[in-house]
């Protein structure tokens, strides 16, 4: 069974683009809230509920981290960036698992994978409160053998993977896709033994079959993080349904 991570931002975007007062000045106030939201994700079978706190508060704000963290009732991931700022917001929410991402002030989302190549002992350093503390550790990474192997050395707990180029790839078939999907297998089968393997972005009602369907993917990969086709779904069908319909594709067995 793969767990489903059901990222929630995308319902603070909906409330930003109404209620916004300035970067960093955003109360958290305002509908929609994500309390309920993140309450009916559950409802419908969500194993963890994921947010991003970004640095200038965009979408997600503090508020709303600390409330769902107390309320939502399973593991709790905060994603951020790797900022002093953060560890100490993690470390005060007491985060189940921080997932580190890169952040670039200019884009949309989270664009592409941690560097941890070549900053081993800068990671090793950055962690090590954070799994004093007993929260698990993760690191967003591109499917790549150097990036896996480098988190595994640095003390990561468990490496996400990428999956954007899969996602691009599927929408065109032939040797992209093949080529995406082999990356992923490799990075699985090679890394499974020394870290937990966990996987998002990207993925969606057309292609997390296909996706949990690569090689090595049911077998090793332990969560599917899922936030904006999930979010985008619910509007129709709502949450609670939009999530039951994305548990059961990640764990259909062709
Ligand atoms: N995993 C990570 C680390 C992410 O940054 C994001 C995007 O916020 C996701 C998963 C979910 O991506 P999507 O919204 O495309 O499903």
């Amino acid at each position: 069974m793969i767990a489903l991570g059901v990222n929630v931002d995308h319902v603070a975007t909906i409330r930003q683009a109404r209620y916004r007062s300035g970067p960093g000045g955003s109360s958290g106030y305002g509908e929609p809230d994500v309390l309920p939201a993140a309450i009916a994700a559950v409802r419908g079978g969500a194993d963890c509920i994921t947010m991003h706190l970004r640095e200038d508060r965009r979408h997600v704000v503090d508020r709303d981290v600390e409330v769902v963290r107390r309320a939502c009732g399973v593991k709790f991931n905060l994603e951020m960036a790797g900022t002093e700022e953060m560890c100490r917001i993690a470390l005060a929410i007491k985060a189940d698992q921080v997932t580190l991402v890169p952040e670039g002030r200019q884009e949309v989302t989270t664009e592409g994978g941690l560097a941890v190549a070549g900053r081993v002992e800068h990671w090793k350093k950055y962690l090590a409160p954070l799994k004093a503390a007993g929260i698990t550790t993760s690191a967003f990474i591109t499917p790549d053998l150097a990036q896996a192997a480098a988190s595994a050395e640095a003390g990561f707990d468990a490496i996400e993977l990428h999956t954007g180029a899969f996602a691009h790839a599927y929408q065109t078939g032939g040797t992209p896709l093949a080529e995406a999907a082999h990356s992923i297998t490799r990075c699985v089968r090679e890394l499974s033994p020394r870290v937990r393997i966990h996987a998002g972005h990207a993925l969606n009602y057309h292609n997390t079959r296909a996706f949990v369907a690569v090689d090595g993917v049911r077998e090793f990969v332990r969560e599917l993080h899922i936030g904006h086709s999930i979010v985008s779904r619910a509007v129709f069908v709502g949450m609670e349904m939009a999530v039951r319909e994305m548990r059961t594709l990640a764990n259909h067995v062709a």
